[in-house]
Parts: C-alpha cells; sequence; structure tokens
C-alpha cells in the first residue's frame, strides 16, 4: 500500500491525497449514516488522463478501488471498505451549453444543481431533478441510473445520455465525447454504464440532452382518503393531464414527521390519510387542466400554487421527509417499484409484516407514484439486521414488482438480485464484469 500511495500522491499531487483519518471520514460513511467503512486514501484526480493512471496504478497493485460522486447514494453503493477512494470532485468542469443542440457535456463531479443553474440561464432544463441535487453529481447519476421527480415526462438519467467517456480498471480510457442523438453502431455503452453502479468502469464525462424550460408551472397538494384514491387519481391524471410533470405520494404519518422536525404547521385543517403532489408544466398556463382535476370525487382538500415561493411551500412536504427521517434514526431505505395497481395491497401487506417482526418500527412509505415507485423507511432497526428487507423484497417479489427503482442495488440488496433478475441475466452480469474488470478491482463488494 506504501508505494501504491507515493504513487498516487505523484499523479494527483500530495494535497490531493487523502490519508489522514479526519479528512478520510466524509467519505467513509454514507448519508444515511447506516454504512461505514475504511478507505487507504481518498484520491481526487483532476483530469480524465490522472483517473487514467490512478486505475493503472490501484490495478497493478490489485488495490479495490471505490468510484464516489456526491456520496449522497441510499445503498451503500459508494462505502469504501479497504479500497481507495476515487472521489470526483475535482472532475467538475462543464461545457457551455450548446443552445442550438440543446446539449451539455459535464464532467463526473460537476454536481447537479451547477447543471441546472447553468441550463435555466440557456432558458433549457435538464430532464432529472432531485432533492438532493445540491451533492449529488452527474458521474454518480449515470452510474446508478437516478430517477427522482419527473421521470414521468423525461425518463431517468438513461434517456438523457447521448455519450459517455470513462475509464476502465486497468487505467483504459474509451467512450464517445461528444455522441450523437442517433447512432446505431453496435453495443451503446452509455446504456451499459449508467447503472453499472461504477463497477464496470469510472466514469469521467457525459454527454447530455437538455429540454426547453416550460414558463408556467403549477403545483397542487391534495388530499385523499386512502391509497385506493391515490390509485384511482394517479391512472386519471396521466391520461388527463398532458402537462403532468410530477406525481409524488406520501401519507400522514411523513406529514407529521416534516411538520415536527421543520416547524411547519399542517396545511389541511383536516386529518388525511393519503397525499398527492401534482405538478403540471407548459408553454401556456396548464391552471385549468390541474384545476378541473381538483374537483375529481377522490380529491377532500386542496392547496394550489403557482407562485415559485408558494409551489416550493407545497413541495417541502414531499422533499423534506428524507431530511425528517433521518433527524429521527438511521432508518432501512428500501426502493421499490410496483404495478401500480398493486399499491393499495403492498401497502397494507407491508405495514402488517413489518409490525410482525418487529412491532417497534416505524414505516413511512412515501414516492413517485406516477413511475410506480415507493420509497420504504423504517425507523428502529439495528442497522445491520436484514431480517425485514428481506420480508419486503420477498413481498415486492411477489407482487412482480423490482427491488430498486431508482436507489439501485448497491450493498445492500445484493443478496436479493436474484429475487428480480433471472440466474440466466446475473450470469451475463457477471461475465461482462470479467470483461470489464478481469481482477474485480472496481467497487467489488457492490451488484454482483
Ligand atoms: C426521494 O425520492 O426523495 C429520494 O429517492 C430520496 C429518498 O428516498 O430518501
Ligand atoms: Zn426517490
Amino acid at each position: 500500500v506504501h508505494t501504491l500511495l507515493q504513487t498516487l500522491s505523484d499523479i494527483v499531487g500530495p494535497s490531493h491525497l487523502l490519508t489522514a483519518p479526519e479528512l478520510r471520514a466524509r467519505y467513509e460513511t454514507d448519508c444515511t449514516g447506516r454504512y461505514h467503512g475504511h478507505a487507504h486514501c481518498v484520491v481526487r484526480p483532476a483530469t480524465t488522463a490522472q483517473t487514467s493512471a490512478v486505475l493503472a496504478a490501484c490495478h497493478a497493485h490489485r488495490c479495490p478501488v471505490v468510484p464516489q460522486g456526491g456520496n449522497s447514494g441510499l445503498v451503500g453503493g459508494a462505502v469504501p471498505h479497504d479500497a481507495v477512494v476515487l472521489s470526483t470532485e475535482r472532475l467538475n468542469r462543464l461545457s457551455p451549453i450548446d443552445t442550438a443542440a440543446a446539449e451539455v457535456v459535464a464532467e463526473a463531479g460537476v454536481r447537479l444543481e451547477i447543471l441546472q443553474n447553468a441550463c435555466q440561464a440557456a432558458g433549457l432544463v435538464f430532464g432529472v431533478d432531485m432533492a438532493s441535487r445540491g451533492s449529488a453529481t452527474i458521474g454518480g447519476m449515470v452510474s446508478t441510473n437516478a430517477g427522482g421527480l419527473h421521470v414521468l415526462r423525461y425518463g431517468s438519467m438513461r434517456a438523457q445520455i447521448i455519450g459517455v467517456e470513462a475509464v476502465q480498471a486497468d487505467g483504459t480510457i474509451f467512450g464517445k465525447i461528444p455522441g450523437l442523438r442517433k447512432d446505431n453502431t453496435g453495443y451503446n455503452f452509455p446504456s451499459l454504464l449508467t447503472g453499472a453502479e461504477g463497477t464496470l468502469a469510472v466514469v469521467t464525462r457525459a454527454h447530455l440532452l437538455l429540454h426547453p424550460a416550460l414558463p408556467h408551472t403549477c403545483t397542487a397538494l391534495l388530499a385523499l382518503a386512502d391509497i385506493e384514491s391515490a390509485v384511482i387519481l394517479t391512472a386519471h391524471l396521466r391520461l388527463h393531464l398532458p402537462s403532468l410533470h410530477a406525481l409524488e405520494i406520501f401519507f400522514a404519518e411523513g406529514m407529521h414527521i416534516v411538520a415536527e422536525h421543520f416547524q411547519q404547521s399542517l396545511p389541511f385543517p383536516e386529518e388525511h390519510s393519503t397525499y398527492l403532489l401534482v405538478e403540471c408544466a407548459d408553454t401556456t398556463n396548464p391552471l385549468a387542466q390541474l384545476a378541473a382535476a381538483l374537483t375529481r370525487p377522490e380529491v377532500q382538500d386542496a392547496a394550489v400554487a403557482e407562485d415559485s415561493v408558494g409551489r416550493e411551500r407545497l413541495w417541502r412536504w414531499r422533499e423534506r421527509h428524507t431530511e425528517a427521517i433521518r433527524s429521527i434514526g438511521i432508518p432501512h431505505k428500501l426502493d421499490i417499484a410496483l404495478p401500480l395497481r398493486s399499491f393499495p395491497a403492498f401497502t397494507r401487506e407491508v405495514h402488517r409484516q413489518i409490525i410482525d417482526i418487529a412491532p417497534h418500527a416505524q414505516t413511512i412509505l412515501f414516492g413517485h407514484i406516477g413511475d410506480g415507485n415507493l420509497h420504504v423507511n423504517i425507523l428502529g432497526l439495528s442497522p445491520d439486521d436484514m431480517t425485514i428487507d428481506e420480508a419486503v423484497f420477498r413481498l415486492v417479489s411477489s407482487y412482480g414488482g423490482s427491488i430498486s427503482a431508482e436507489h439501485g442495488i448497491g450493498k445492500t440488496k445484493r443478496p436479493y438480485l436474484l429475487l428480480h433478475r433471472s440466474s440466466e441475466e446475473v450470469s451475463l452480469m457477471r461475465q461482462m464484469k470479467e470483461v470489464f474488470d478481469p481482477h474485480g478491482i472496481l467497487n467489488p463488494e457492490v451488484l454482483l
């Protein structure tokens, strides 16, 4: 390890090789507090060439490397275990926005918020948005195929990518920047690396497509009697609101936790069980479209906002779930996808099963109902106890759902991959891993 550290220091400069425990600490624990690891060092290359040299050196020493962006992942996918952390934070250059093509090239360490601000100044938007925008990086978002709040409109990260540049475990640089919007020339590396969780290569740059900004946005928070009403309304809104931009769900329990933690007063005079946050955006004002939806019989109460302050106030109820839950304890965060019609039966069953196994556990559900994606957050469990995680994954599987909708497999779900993917598929994944990384140094504890 000592000679490797010297080589790495020569490549990036001594101030970008962090070995002291207090400097390494923030790269060794994930943002949920559930995962802790140990890094030999943190290395921060500033260019693709330096990234290549770092990987070649680690490869020669057969030393595991864990790529890390904003460290805001939720499945332990960037926590090192006796590995070198390759932090992308200095790979932070953004090309000028190509407004004619509506495209941009971002290095892996560019934070989402920085990209969003640059797009906004050019009258464009990036299709993926999420509450962790201040820390999540483009490289991490590519590697986890991040979803977020507008998947129902723009698709997830995979749908935004025109080209990637990446570095293989042995230091070989590959990929195409700039890419082309249409390019049918065989196996598609941008697609393959998206969602590969840093196990095949380290993404260094991504060529991304952008969308025209929509000048009119309105948002409504709807109070409903139950999850059945939420499913009926979701199906209706998807069909009847062409300007639908976000469709999120949460429940009374989450609403109360947010209210308490952030000292917010409740938005409605009465208690309700289920809440939908509906957002519409368009080139003309979509308020009439949205207002028509509010007359549906499922809607018990509603608050609507058109201005950014009012809209943000409504969004807070949903976006602040993660932080409010985290303030209570270390949650088990399970991110699942289900057929929409299964939501009512699943939510009832999941509460029942969790209570049966751990009567004192607290379960908070929220998520992106427009994408059939629920976040099952459970408080009051010990971080290593996987009993409930496994029970929930088995339940999800029995409904034909996925054990990861948008957070990835990481370390948390690695033992359960076969609940959703066939042995033939997993075997092909292993063979791909072997081709890209025959010595298994890239994020070895994750995914496979
Ligand atoms: C969200 O939807 O807010 C994110 O996936 C984060 C989380 O699940 O806590
Ligand atoms: Zn989410």
